[in-house]
């Protein structure tokens, strides 16, 4: 993880932006429009990712009168601007001349112009066209006195990660060449004695097409992903190593994220200051697939935001919403009620972003985007949303002390992207890895116990892991020497390390190890599984006695056995054909300990082992708060902010145990206070 000490997100404070699209709205409007976003204390504006023909409007012909005079007025009227590079949107006259560097679908035929991120990362022609405007922009708005940093296309990876071009196929073939050297190589790899898939030549191997049940080799799938991180990396490299010859020496760069098939350690390694995030906790009342029975809703958002602090402990929110969702022909979403709008600005605050930018300023009144709600409705009039942004600038102006905290956890749930990317294809890892995730995370929610996701990376230190008292690691399917290394180090150390079923029964290939379970993880956990099965649907749930607790070992069971005199069964089934079988092994290894479980974890189960291993409820002795309200806390300097959120439309009651300095109202309390509907509480301790 890299620390953050940069730029606007630079510890000092915490401000206000939103999206503005000064091409869509006649220029007269422009003034008035600054004027009433810093009246609301609104002081940043994200301009630009869209417009790629108001700088080239035709081949090699830059002009850039249009954003000259829209910066000029931000700068005369002392309005930061957030620069984007426009690459998300190629034009029409570049789509049409140059075809390839459009997208395809699996049958390789190309997407149309029409939407937007239809281009593919690869196509040489379109890395040309987007590295001289990329030069271009740099030289002419580097200086720019009033941009404060700049943010790399837009949302890499949304809608779209899947690459069907033939650049996309070329390059593939390059990628498994550097990564193979030899076909021997890559078929050895990809196990193609295996229903004859074995290449002969470099032209036999494709990108993952369509094929009869749209079935592939999962090992090819795997390189595929990979190469599509890669890809994705690369691309945003060639415009951060740009634009970083021109920018100002404290301007950032930063792209809005976080998508599936990314390795956003690497991007923000090689081309971020940080990560910003678009945040739309609105999802969770979409009208097609609103759950009534869902105690979370909105405050799911918050496993997102923890993924984003995984790339950036503080980060920025790009885009926050600040109307009902919408696009024409897909997704839908009602208005924030009064008060969500400020509760999901505080969520985010709460998880560690620094920059809160509301997508957007004024609704779309054209195009795909018209039910997209931004602050202001289609007439601009001044509206409820309008003074509840306002309402909010004035209560962030009392949390500044807060700018620059890190979250404050001591649980650590590991993940890599190699698991990660297993399981977009491979069901049985799925099914398990969504239910221990979802699980631990309602769990450790609802105990108040914070946590982390930390990624385990080539550059993951032993003193990255060191600071937390329990580490998760679910179901680490693919394991590496080197992450065992790693974790035993940890153990060793004093740490507490769980893991879950399935662990270790793959190589870096996806490839089964021929070895016994749980493969490099035995020696750290003792435990050895002779037996293993899915749960049978005639068993539906099978159970685990821990001590005289009943828990659940979800979807997957390994029947395990110590295999050393230091490991010991702390559970066993209570049912199905393995019923008092061991199912929970714990070892002692060094000053620390390691537990196999053999099962995905229920919320039942995961709360079971917080409480066990000593991390749940951290703030016990200072805040006690029903389980529908979250706790979030960032520290600086010795300084602890805890974040009390109310989701409900209804009040909720809390006690602080101990005296705490309420930020918001300004005055110390103690005992029984009342949260109002959407109400977040700010205290220092
Ligand atoms: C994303 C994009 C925006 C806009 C919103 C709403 O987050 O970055 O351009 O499309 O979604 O759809």
């Amino acid at each position: 993880m890299q620390q953050n000490n940069r730029k606007m997100i630079n510890g000092k404070s915490i401000i206000l932006g939103t999206c503005y699209y000064p091409e869509q709205w006649d220029k007269k409007l422009w003034a008035e429009d600054i004027d009433r976003m810093l009246a609301a204390g609104i002081q940043v504006v994200r301009v630009a990712e869209f417009a790629w023909n108001k700088f080239e409007p035709r081949e090699g012909e830059y002009d850039f009168t249009f954003f000259d005079e829209f910066l000029k007025l931000a700068e005369e009227k002392g309005m930061k601007v957030i620069f984007c590079t426009p690459t998300a949107t190629p034009p029409a006259w570049l789509s049409t001349k140059y075809p390839e560097i459009l997208n395809a679908d699996q049958d390789g035929n190309l997407f149309r112009h029409g939407n937007r991120r239809h281009y593919n990362y690869n196509s040489p022609i379109y890395r040309e066209f987007v590295a001289k405007l990329t030069e271009q922009m740099g030289t002419h708005y580097g200086a720019h006195p009033a941009i404060i940093g700049w943010q790399l296309d837009n949302e890499l990876n949304c809608e779209t990660n899947e690459f069907y071009s033939e650049s996309d196929t070329k390059a593939f073939r390059k990628f498994l060449q550097d990564k193979y050297e030899n076909l021997d190589a890559l078929n050895a790899a990809w196990g193609t004695d295996f229903w004859n898939q074995t290449y002969t030549d470099w032209e036999e191997v494709d990108v993952p097409r369509r094929t009869n049940n749209n079935t592939t080799n999962p090992h090819r799938v795997l390189d595929y992903i990979r190469f599509i991180s890669d890809s994705t990396c690369s691309f945003a490299k060639l415009q951060a190593d740009i634009l970083k010859k021109y920018i100002k020496p404290d301007d950032f760069i930063t792209t809005n994220g976080i998508f599936d098939r990314i390795d956003y350690q690497r991007m923000q390694r090689e081309s971020l200051d940080f990560i910003t995030f678009d945040s739309y906790p609105d999802f969770a009342y979409g009208l097609d697939d609103y759950d009534e029975k869902d105690p979370f809703k909105d405050r799911w958002w918050s496993m997102k935001l923890t993924e984003v602090r995984s790339t950036s402990p503080v980060f920025g929110i790009m885009e926050q919403q600040s109307g009902a969702d919408g696009w024409t022909n897909r997704l839908e979403a009602p208005t924030p009620k009064p008060g969500q709008l400020t509760l999901w600005t505080m969520q985010s605050i709460a998880h560690g972003s620094d920059y809160i930018g509301y997508f957007r300023w004024r609704t779309s009144i054209m195009g795909t985007e018209i039910y997209w709600h931004g602050i202001l409705d289609y007439s601009g009039r001044d509206n409820r949303r309008l003074r509840e942004v306002k309402a909010v600038s004035e209560k962030i102006k009392k949390l500044q002390p807060v700018a620059g905290a890190e979250y404050a956890a001591k649980i650590g749930i590991l993940k890599d992207y190699d698991n990660n990317w297993d399981t977009n294809y491979d069901n049985w890892h799925r099914r398990v890895e969504r239910q221990s995730q979802d699980s631990l995370f309602l769990a450790l929610q609802q105990l108040h116990a914070p946590y982390n996701y930390v990624y385990l990376t080539e550059e993951t230190k032993p003193e990255d892991l060191k600071k937390y008292e329990v580490l998760f690691y679910p179901h680490a399917t693919i394991l590496t020497k080197e992450k065992m290394a790693l974790l035993e180090t940890y153990v060793a150390d004093g740490g507490k390390l769980v893991m879950g079923c399935r662990t270790g029964y793959k190589d870096r290939t996806g490839k089964c190890v021929m070895d016994y379970l749980p493969g490099l993880a035995s020696k750290v956990t003792g435990t050895d599984i002779p037996e293993y099965s899915f749960v049978s649907p005639e068993d539906k749930h099978v159970y685990v006695d821990w001590d005289g607790e009943k828990v659940e070992a979800a979807i997957f069971n390994d029947i395990l056995a110590p295999v050393c005199e230091s490991a010991e069964v702390l559970g066993t089934y209570t049912n199905s054909y393995y019923a008092g079988e061991p199912a929970l092994i714990r070892n002692s290894f060094g000053k620390g300990e390691a537990y196999y479980f053999g099962g995905a974890f229920a919320v039942d189960t995961a709360k079971l082992f917080a409480r066990k291993l000593k991390v749940a409820e951290p703030f016990k002795d200072v805040i006690e708060l029903p389980e529908c309200c979250e706790l979030a806390v960032r520290e600086k300097d010795g300084r602890q902010f805890l974040f009390v959120l109310n989701y409900q439309p209804r009040e909720e009651q809390i006690v602080l145990k101990k005296q705490a300095f309420d930020m918001l109202a300004e005055e110390s309390r103690e005992g029984n206070v009342t949260l109002a509907p959407y109400e977040t509480k700010v205290y220092e301790l």
